[in-house]
């Protein structure tokens, strides 16, 4: 039995959408949902009964809250790894005000960032001794975008910096396609890691957490010019990366439009990659030459 690990599954997003998609084409795939609240897992139980997926034996769903490096820990500690193949690091979000979590990193660089690679570094030595293991950050094209490439950036942005969320987010973004470059130098070629983007989906809960400005502009400009798809078509290409026999041995790619290509140079840049992967170690208080290293 193999199991596909999913962050930010909340009913109506795109995690749980992909869960979904997963289900209904893979009579075999059983599935590991994380959500942020005792509501939200609720509501993804009895939205599953009602799609009458098995529940529990080939989904089950637990709580995880990125913006707590302890609760990233505890959910690690509690769970069976043993059957995880994949992780689709999806769970994300928007802020726009300059706002710590409790462990006193910018919200939306742990939140995005963060806490996924803590959650990576701890299944990594359990997911390398698994069939063709895969890893799948979900970016978004927001990484393309003019920006301090410096990968410690958002460790040093304090309030007094002028704030932008949008640019915040698209770092975040870009430091997943790093993280994804090192991963891919510095581990055995048989697991795969990419990362992709769904394209603009308007109508997730997103949208709601963007600016007033960015809002309008997802939702009512940018669908008219063609450039918005829907949840479903958002959520087929994260699938299509996690699963599908069409990605396998590919790696190192960043997905967009259904088509794989590379992210930004910067990301490609050992420097950065070196650099980030030390400040990560550091901020989460890891070992950053640890065993499963090539
Ligand atoms: N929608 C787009 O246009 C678009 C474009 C490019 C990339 N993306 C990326 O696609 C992914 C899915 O986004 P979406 O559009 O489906 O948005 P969404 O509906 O808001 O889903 C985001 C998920 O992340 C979860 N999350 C947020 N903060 C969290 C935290 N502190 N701890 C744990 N989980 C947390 C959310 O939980 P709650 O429901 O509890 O907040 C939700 O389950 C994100 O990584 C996003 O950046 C989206």
């Amino acid at each position: 039995m193999t199991t596909i690990l999913i962050t930010g599954c909340t009913v109506g997003g795109l995690g749980f959408e992909a869960a979904t998609q997963i289900l209904q084409a893979d009579s075999d795939a059983t599935l590991l949902l994380t959500v942020r609240s005792e509501a939200a897992q609720r509501n993804v139980i009895d939205t599953l009964h009602a799609q009458n997926v098995s529940y529990p034996s080939r989904v089950t769903v637990k709580l995880l809250d990125l913006s707590s490096l302890a609760s990233v820990r505890s959910f690690c500690d509690e769970l069976d790894k043993s059957n995880i193949q994949t992780i689709l690091c999806n769970a994300g979000t928007i802020k726009n005000t300059y706002r710590l979590t409790e462990d006193g990193h910018e919200w939306q660089f742990q939140v995005n960032y963060l806490a996924h690679f803590l959650l990576i570094y701890t299944l990594l030595p359990t997911l390398l001794h698994r069939l063709n293991p895969k890893i799948v950050l979900v970016s978004s094209d927001m990484h393309l975008n003019f920006m301090n490439t410096d990968p410690s950036y958002l460790h040093h942005i304090t309030p007094v910096s002028s704030y932008n969320g949008m640019t915040v987010y698209g770092h975040t973004k870009y430091l997943e396609n790093a993280l994804a470059q090192y991963l891919v130098a510095h581990l055995p070629i048989y697991i795969t890691i990419n990362t992709v983007t769904p394209g603009l989906v308007p109508s997730t809960a997103m949208a709601d957490k963007s600016s007033c400005f960015d809002r309008v502009l997802a939702r009512h400009v940018l669908p008219f010019f063609g450039i918005a798809v829907s949840k479903e078509i958002g959520a087929k290409r994260l699938v299509e990366v996690a699963v599908a026999e069409s990605a396998a041995g590919v790696t190192g790619k960043y997905w967009s439009r259904g088509k794989f290509g590379l992210p930004r140079q910067e990301a490609l840049d050992q420097g950065v990659q070196e650099k980030l992967w030390k400040l990560s170690c550091d901020l989460v208080g890891v070992d950053a030459s640890p065993s499963f290293l090539e």
